[in-house]
């Protein structure tokens, strides 16, 4: 599993190499990225009439490193409240700005911006838009201070450190504690045919291990979702079709993670305590029998490492 962003950091020299350091980003490389031109050249860009922006393609592995700790990083090798210059590169190529390829990310995007918004007196300058087109640079931009190590770079030495010595260790950690679940559920569910006993002791378990607010399925019954087997605080008993994020994720037929339930149209709070959620389909033969549906207190609890474990969970 794979995912993949665009960041317009300033001189792309340094912002890959600041990049590169980080535990869990797999794939770096450096190009032109949101402009109005076909094939580029850096003297094209570098006019600053082509409207490209230096930018970093990166894949990462979301079971070793978030996109919310991937953009807390990112945010420490910018200026965000400066427009279009980062250290003594001035130019719109220079501006910053997250450039995604799906628009799942939008909402942790958001999120991210909101959270970093406060500790700036001025207001963010970071653009975040879809990713509209990006071609690689030439071939001595790639890995430039890996090759040019006493070469130019507007970031400090000691920031490239900061990104080695410090891994999500977050993500890490939960990516271990869900392994070590699917190990158990498969262990209890082995013979095991009755979908209510499964569903109760995967609640009962997935709640003991994460301590997370709700924890919990609702079925599919006729044309509502029915509560079902679950751990936490009682719940709206029918959900109907479309409707909250349970009734949501059965219609779209995907998981939805939520970061903040206040900025999802719809979410229906069974308890005002919950801040974040993640709803996951159960599909046996093919359709949607099921969703399993997990609440937190805290923002942001959930992302693709908790979408990837659940889903194979819920597959079993
Ligand atoms: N918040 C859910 C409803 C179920 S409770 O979280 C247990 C929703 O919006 O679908």
């Amino acid at each position: 599993m794979e995912k993949e962003l665009y960041l317009a950091a300033g001189c792309f020299w340094g912002a890959e190499h600041f990049f590169k350091q980080i535990q869990g980003v797999t794939f770096t490389e450096v190009g032109f990225a949101n402009g109005n031109t076909d094939n580029p050249t850096y003297e094209q860009v570098y006019t600053d009439t082509t409207g490209y922006a230096e930018t970093v393609h990166l894949r990462y592995n979301p079971l070793q490193v978030s996109l919310g700790f991937l953009l807390e990083m990112y945010f420490k090798a910018i200026d965000p409240t400066s427009l279009n210059q980062q250290g003594e590169d001035r130019g719109t190529r220079y501006r910053t700005g997250i450039y995604y390829t799906d628009a799942d990310d939008l909402p942790f995007i958001n999120f991210s911006m909101a959270q970093e918004a406060p500790r700036h007196g001025l207001p963010l300058q970071v653009e975040v838009q879809p990713l509209r087109n990006f071609y690689p640079a030439e071939e001595y931009h790639q890995d430039y201070l890996d090759n040019n190590p006493t070469g130019y770079c507007h970031l400090p030495v000691a920031l490239f450190d900061y990104a080695r010595n410090n891994s999500d260790t977050a993500t890490l950690q939960k990516a271990e504690k869900y392994a070590l679940a699917f190990k158990q559920l498969q262990a209890l569910s082995e013979g095991e045919t009755d979908t209510i006993a499964l569903m109760a002791n995967t609640a009962a378990l997935l709640h003991e291990t994460f301590r997370f607010w709700w924890t919990g399925y609702y079925r599919v019954v006729g044309d509502e979702l029915l509560l079902g087997p679950f751990q936490g605080p009682v719940a709206c008993m029918h959900i109907p079709f479309g409707r909250g994020v349970c009734g949501s994720a059965w219609k779209e037929n995907r998981t939805l993670v939520v970061p903040d339930v206040e900025q999802f149209p719809g979410h229906i709070a069974c308890s005002a305590a919950s801040r974040s959620e993640i709803v996951v389909p159960v599909r046996r033969n093919g359709s949607i029998v099921a969703v399993l549906d997990i609440d937190s207190q805290y923002l942001s609890t959930f992302d693709y490492c908790d979408r990837h474990w659940l889903e194979r969970i819920v597959a079993q």
